[in-house]
């Protein structure tokens, strides 16, 4: 998925919403009117989508009896994506639940997800950079246990199997996303937003996730740094001010999320903005709707990383001795992306091997090209 990280790198870089603006710069009024202009139109559609299902569930009761309203609301969700159809080709193991199942950290039911396509998975591609990372990390690499990998086409998934042992197929029918998914094209948005829709699955299904880009290196376990009382929480391009506030800048690219209602509806939400912003990627979506009565209403409880920990090439850490993670945002191009995630892989090196670790070991030396 090469097109995945495009789409950070405008959303860090660019001026887009206006959201990666220096907090002095904030304070115009532009910004907030556009946003509110909008934010009045989300509710209406919260009000359209609620008289849609219940009108819809209503029809479903009085068909059936026994069911229960709730219940057909979720179901009612579900054709909307048709989950994975595996195609001929695509091995008979190929169950999500079951992968979830045995992917599971045991204790609390949480999966590590990353979604891959042909482009990336290539030898010497992200695929491999990414499995290193957790390799060379500070005690990460038993975390490889628990990811899963979700190939969006049948040459990331045969490659995914050679290498790794939770791999999931997710194809969708009638849509190639072998190859590089420009940023922006349809088919990218495509892309972004079945993600999404995926990972309300995941949620539906009882499991808690992190959510990964394969151009994040993970290089600690974020576990102890996760908020306890956070439903989603969510990296950042650029970290303004403090973990609850919403004008930080979030990064679809990194996020913990635990199954609830409060975050099954969230997602649900959430996937609505690609029919009623179209055109617009996920992460426009979010930064639009983070502001939404509906958030409030339901009690989400959203949760802001620091860059400090959960860093990126936007916004690298500052300190090698806190770094979690560290995403190759801020980066277009395949090429420019695997060279300085290089830089990062020998940075690290360097550093855990170091036995003297003064301030001039302890920083990056990347981005190099990106940034
Ligand atoms: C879930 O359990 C694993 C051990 O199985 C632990 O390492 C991890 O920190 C736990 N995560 C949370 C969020 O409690
Ligand atoms: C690696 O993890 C161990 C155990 O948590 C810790 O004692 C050690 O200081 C860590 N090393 C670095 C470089 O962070
Ligand atoms: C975080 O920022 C928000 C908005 O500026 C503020 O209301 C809140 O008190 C701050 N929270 C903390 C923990 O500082
Ligand atoms: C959602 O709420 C219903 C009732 O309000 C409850 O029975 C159910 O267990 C909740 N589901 C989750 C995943 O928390």
């Amino acid at each position: 998925m090469r097109g995945a990280r495009e789409k950070m790198e405008s959303a860090g870089s660019g001026g887009e919403g206006g959201s990666s603006a220096p907090k002095g710069l904030k304070s115009g009024g532009n910004h907030h009117d556009w946003d509110n202009h909008h934010h009045r139109h989300y509710s209406g559609l919260a009000v359209r989508i609620t008289v849609l299902f219940v009108t819809v569930g209503i029809i479903y009761v009085v068909l059936n009896q026994s069911a229960y309203p709730t219940k057909f609301l979720q179901n009612s969700f579900s054709f909307m994506s048709d989950q994975s159809i595996p195609s001929p080709a695509i091995n008979k193991e190929n169950d999500l639940e079951n992968t979830l199942k045995r992917a599971a950290m045991k204790d609390n039911k949480t999966v590590i997800i990353t979604t891959l396509n042909a482009a990336w998975t290539e030898p010497n591609s992200i695929f491999d950079l990414f499995l290193e990372g957790f390799r060379i990390g500070n005690q990460t690499e038993n975390l490889l246990n628990h990811v899963v990998v979700v190939a969006l086409d049948q040459k990331a998934y045969s490659r995914c199997l050679e290498v790794h042992h939770h791999c999931y197929a997710l194809t969708t029918a009638g849509i190639d996303f072998s190859g590089e998914a420009h940023f922006m094209s349809e088919d990218y948005l495509k892309m972004m937003w079945r993600r999404i829709d995926f990972l309300r699955i995941v949620l539906e299904l009882g499991y808690n996730f992190v959510f990964t880009d394969a151009d994040v290196m993970w290089l600690r376990d974020p576990f102890q740094r996760f908020f306890p009382d956070g439903d989603f929480q969510i990296a950042c391009d650029h970290y303004w001010y403090n973990y609850t506030d919403l004008e930080n800048s979030p990064n679809g690219g990194f996020n913990y999320v635990k199954s609830n209602n409060r975050t099954i509806q969230f997602y649900k939400f959430w996937y609505a903005g690609k029919d009623y912003f179209p055109g617009k990627h996920d992460q426009d979506v979010l930064n639009m709707i983070k502001f939404d009565p509906f958030i409030k209403d339901i009690g989400l409880e959203i949760r802001f990383l620091d860059t400090a920990y959960f860093g990126g090439f936007c916004e690298p850490s500052k300190d090698l001795d806190l770094v979690i993670t560290m995403h190759a945002n801020c980066c277009i191009g395949l090429e420019n992306k695997l060279h300085d995630i290089k830089m990062v892989i020998d940075d690290w090196k360097r550093y855990m091997s170091s036995r003297d670790r003064n301030l001039k070991t302890r920083s990056w030396t990347v981005p190099r090209i990106c940034g």
